[in-house]
């Protein structure tokens, strides 16, 4: 979802703005546009619908400066449009501004402050902008005091990031944000700023976190951060360790084949992390014991990682024998559940952005209460404002729909599950031993990556021609059935749903036409068979039915047989066939895999 860069001090403004926005497209957008100044009186604004390629080619070779700021739009107040794509500009060409998020009481603002003021767009951003022209116009402020009082007029708690230039002091950058993403990088010679550390890893690896409510103005040589106080705040960097390749799709067609292959690797690599040759495990044991000493796990997740936190709940109970809830998070933040008397917290969240999660944290820390956040990206705000991280060490994962990150979450509790339960002494925790284990699901994993091409033969056979489908499952075969079939619609636009599957024949059976794929996932040794004879119900009223079962429970006719590992771990294995049939539905539907319409990877607005 929208993304923000900006740069001042470096005469590659121009290229540094468009790469940082083209490492930003996997976050979603609509469209794009940059604003430069090469602080001798040339300025240009440029935008673009579409992609970041429409945007590159629009540039002409004339457009050069040293300082610039840039975005991509992920459409919310207003249509797709070049007037409604940032940088939005003032009435007299003298401010630009980018922002995410959304100002809730842009209409008001609009109405008492800029009745006589002709605007160009249907953004709320654009109020902004002329908000700050109107008040250093007409009340003589600086540039400075009149984006502070800009902002002190927003609706409280709105979530905003925003990133002006002044065109007649065009080296300083001034920054504000609250909920919102937002990153200062510290170059040689120059600043940068952006949503995720990703858009400026090649100009620096040293980094700002940014507090909510915090002003900043950057030049060249220098940052100043302001805290909602009004205090000057003095802040260590931190390092981002990332390799520029690890973005690179390489030879492949799409990131998502690319992030799916990786898999195997993924499993291997959290296993040496977390696991050691002893049995024990390199969990912080601060971690393990503030969990020990919750009567109750809340597990919070959005998407795909709310459907890995379901995994975990099997995980957690059957390992810790701490009951476990899971919830969505958009839910759990207006509709709280009761709490137990000593709560903990587990986020699981790929980005470490999510807003909707994020919200929950805020109510969780405001409680006192103790949390960890699971993530993909180091520093990112969940990760830094939960008591303790996980890392998921899967490398960024760029394809908007989710698959090594969900594997590696699993992979991330079940390891957690054993460490706790592990120091309660359950004999099940000391048992599994998941370290052989992560072994055998990264060559389990491998073996389906392998037959690949037959996968993508049964996608065009099942779903390439159908509107409409099923996947169903037991218990952990039932959360696998969940995020099988999130796959597949948000990438292939299939109607898919996951389905209990002894649920089916009170209602959803109705759906089931002649040639409507049902998919079983058949992974348990107490469910293999009642999954079967729901199958069976299906296929009597013409449905066209296709199993993934483990081998341990699997028959002759089962049409993928994946390895056997422990039950508990299986939704590692039984997920990937799952993906390679989204994969290769979109690819031969023609669609654009990495980048399914209406979506965006990371979701920072509630
Ligand atoms: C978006 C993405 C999903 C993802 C969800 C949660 O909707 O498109 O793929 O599962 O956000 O993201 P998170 O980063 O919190 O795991």
């Amino acid at each position: 979802m929208c993304g923000i860069v900006g740069v001042t001090g470096n005469d590659n403004a121009v290229s540094i703005l468009l790469e940082g926005l083209q490492k930003l497209e996997y976050r979603g957008y609509d469209s794009a546009g940059i604003y430069v100044n090469d602080l001798h009186g040339e300025d240009y604004l440029v935008k673009e619908k579409g992609r970041i390629a429409n945007l590159t080619a629009a540039v002409g070779p004339e457009v050069h400066g040293s300082t610039g700021i840039g975005h991509t739009r992920w459409a919310t107040h207003g249509g797709v449009s070049v007037a409604n794509a940032h940088p939005q500009v003032s009435e007299d060409h003298r401010f630009y501004l980018v922002h995410n998020g959304v100002i809730e009481n842009f209409k008001e603002l609009k109405a008492e402050y800029l009745s006589d003021v002709t605007f160009t767009s249907q953004t709320d951003t654009e109020v902004f902008v002329q908000l700050v022209d109107k008040f250093v116009r007409e009340e003589n402020l600086t540039t400075k005091e009149a984006f502070l009082k800009s902002i002190s007029l927003l609706k409280k708690g709105s979530s905003y990031a925003f990133l002006l230039i002044d065109s007649n002091d065009p080296d300083t950058l001034y920054v504000a944000k609250n909920k919102s993403p937002l990153l200062v990088g510290l170059g040689e010679g120059c600043n940068v700023v952006c949503s995720d550390a990703l858009a400026m890893i090649n100009v620096t690896h040293e980094f700002l976190e940014l507090k909510d409510g915090e002003v900043v103005t950057i030049k060249p040589q220098s940052v100043e951060i302001i805290d909602q106080a009004g205090n000057q705040v003095d802040r260590d960097s931190f390092h981002v360790e990332m390799d520029a390749q690890d973005t690179d799709k390489g030879t492949y067609p799409y990131y998502m084949l690319k992030e799916i292959d990786e898999q195997p690797n993924v499993m291997r690599k959290l296993a040496q992390t977390y696991l050691l040759e002893s049995g024990k495990t390199t969990v912080d044991p601060a971690l393990i014991e503030d969990i020990n000493q919750a009567d109750r796990l809340y597990i919070i997740g959005a998407g795909t990682s709310y459907h890995a936190g379901l995994v975990g709940k099997k995980l957690f109970e059957k390992l810790t024998h701490i009951p476990t809830e899971v919830h969505v998070a958009s839910e759990f933040a207006y509709e709280k559940p009761l709490l137990s008397e000593h709560p903990f917290f587990i986020f699981l969240t790929q980005s470490g952005e999510t807003a909707d999660s994020r919200e929950v944290l805020v109510n969780v820390n405001a409680g006192d209460y103790k949390s960890l956040t699971i993530t993909n990206v180091q520093n990112s705000t969940l990760s830094r404002e939960a008591t303790y991280t996980m890392l998921l060490g899967a490398g960024p994962e760029i394809s908007v729909a989710s698959t090594k990150a969900y594997t590696a979450q699993i992979a991330v509790e079940a390891i957690l599950a054993k460490a706790v339960g592990m120091a309660k002494e359950q004999i099940v925790a000391e048992e599994f031993d998941l370290r052989q284990q992560l072994g055998l699901v990264a060559t389990g994993m491998q073996a389906i990556i392998d037959e690949k091409d037959q996968v993508e033969e049964l996608a065009k056979e099942y779903f390439v021609p159908a509107t409409r489908a099923f996947y169903i499952g037991r218990g952990i075969d039932y959360f696998v059935s969940l995020e099988a079939a999130l796959k597949l619609k948000e990438i292939s636009y299939v109607q898919a749903e996951g389905f209990a599957s002894g649920e089916l024949k009170h209602g959803t059976i109705a759906l089931i036409e002649e040639n409507t794929p049902v998919v079983g996932i058949i992974t348990q040794d107490d469910t293999a068979s009642l999954t079967r004879s729901n199958l069976q119900e299906t296929l009597s009223r013409g449905a066209k039915v296709m199993t993934i079962a483990r081998q341990g429970v699997a028959n002759a006719d089962d049409t993928i047989v994946i390895a056997d590992v422990d039950e508990l771990i299986m939704p590692l294995l039984s997920v990937v066939p799952a993906q390679l049939l989204a994969y290769y539905t979109s690819l031969n539907k023609g669609l654009d895999v990495d980048r399914p319409r209406n979506l965006a990877k990371s979701v920072t607005v509630e």
